[in-house]
């Protein structure tokens, strides 16, 4: 059974109340249900972390070396963090760079992913299934 760390960055938390129009109706907890439902389907078994501070993304990436895959949202840190960026990097399993919304329609800020070219793959603008499709990338 492969073991998948799925982690979630800064506002994620607010999912369902936060900006719906661009992030839906779905709070983190069912966004998380149903990756856990679908890594059951695929073989997988799923373990969630969210956090609204950049250290402690940096320690998750680097507690899930042992993983088979990450997924990561890394929220806003996506555009800035090198810290997070250099935790990727540093360690061996594949890690997913995932976006519910489409950042490459949005500010030109969002653009810019430094941690994409330390990623094994990117998906964004799919709402909750950039989840899924980032699971099926691992697992299938
Ligand atoms: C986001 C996109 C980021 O630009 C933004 O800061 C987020 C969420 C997304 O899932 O679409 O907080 O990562």
């Amino acid at each position: 059974m492969k073991k998948i760390a799925v982690i979630n960055g800064p506002n994620m938390n607010l999912l369902g109340k936060r900006e719906p129009e661009k992030y839906g109706n779905l709070t983190l907890e069912s966004v998380n249900q149903a990756i856990s439902q679908k890594a059951e389907e695929w073989g997988a078994r799923c373990e969630f972390f969210q956090s609204n501070s950049e250290g402690e993304l940096v320690g998750a990436v680097q507690n899930a070396s042992a993983a088979d895959g990450v997924i990561l949202n890394a929220a806003a840190y996506t555009h800035y963090s090198v810290a997070i960026r250099d935790a990727i990097a540093a360690i061996d399993a594949p890690v997913i760079e995932v976006h519910m919304s489409n950042v490459h329609a949005r500010e030109e800020f969002r653009r810019q992913s430094v941690i994409a070219p330390v990623c094994a793959g990117s998906v964004a603008g799919f709402g909750a299934k950039s989840y899924i499709l980032a699971l099926y990338a691992l697992t299938r």
